[in-house]
């Protein structure tokens, strides 16, 4: 099969590569670009495990093929953190507010949530819920979850973080 030839931009760094027409986005990731941080959990665009961010969007990488991202500026779970190494407030509110268990779907969680904050910075708790949707976790029954987000938004915001009485 003849190989198409891609250049986008993935968490920050310049990417060339040749990808077959056929290859989605989220196996080109893991199998070519070795970021193994997306998961693939259904394959059917159903679970949200394999969301990044491209072009200032949540995408499903498992729903585009790696050649529709030619010209792409993607972000993966790798490129959250500082190059320091200092955690995102996401990162941190997932780990202080105990926002996973297995863990499997919280690199697409943690994409969806930041994207989610910079379109809505102080979101309510529904809006968050709305806002997390197409992400499912198996595990958590999401009250964490918001809570984790609730508190990157404090943090991002520069206010306290108040836990909501249960
Ligand atoms: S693997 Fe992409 S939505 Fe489930
Ligand atoms: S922490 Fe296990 S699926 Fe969400």
């Amino acid at each position: 099969m003849t190989k198409g030839h891609v250049t986008m931009k993935v968490n920050g760094k310049p990417v060339e590569a040749l990808v077959e027409p056929r290859t989605l986005l989220i196996h080109f990731l893991r199998e070519q670009l070795s970021l193994t941080g997306p998961h693939i959990g259904c394959d059917t665009s159903h679970c949200g495990a394999c969301t990044v961010d491209l072009d200032g969007k949540s995408v499903k990488s498992c729903t585009m093929f790696a050649v529709q991202a030619d010209g792409a500026d993607i972000l993966t779970i790798e490129g959250v953190a500082a190059a320091d190494g200092t955690l995102h407030a996401l990162q941190e509110g997932f780990r202080e507010m105990h926002g996973l268990q297995c863990g499997f779907c919280t690199p697409g969680m943690i994409l969806r949530a930041q994207r989610l904050l910079q379109e809505n910075p102080a979101p309510s708790e529904e809006e968050i819920r709305m806002g997390i949707s197409g992400n499912i976790c198996r595990c958590t029954g999401y009250q964490n979850i918001v809570k984790a987000i609730q508190y990157a938004a404090a943090k991002i915001n520069g206010v306290p973080f108040q836990e909501a009485a249960q």
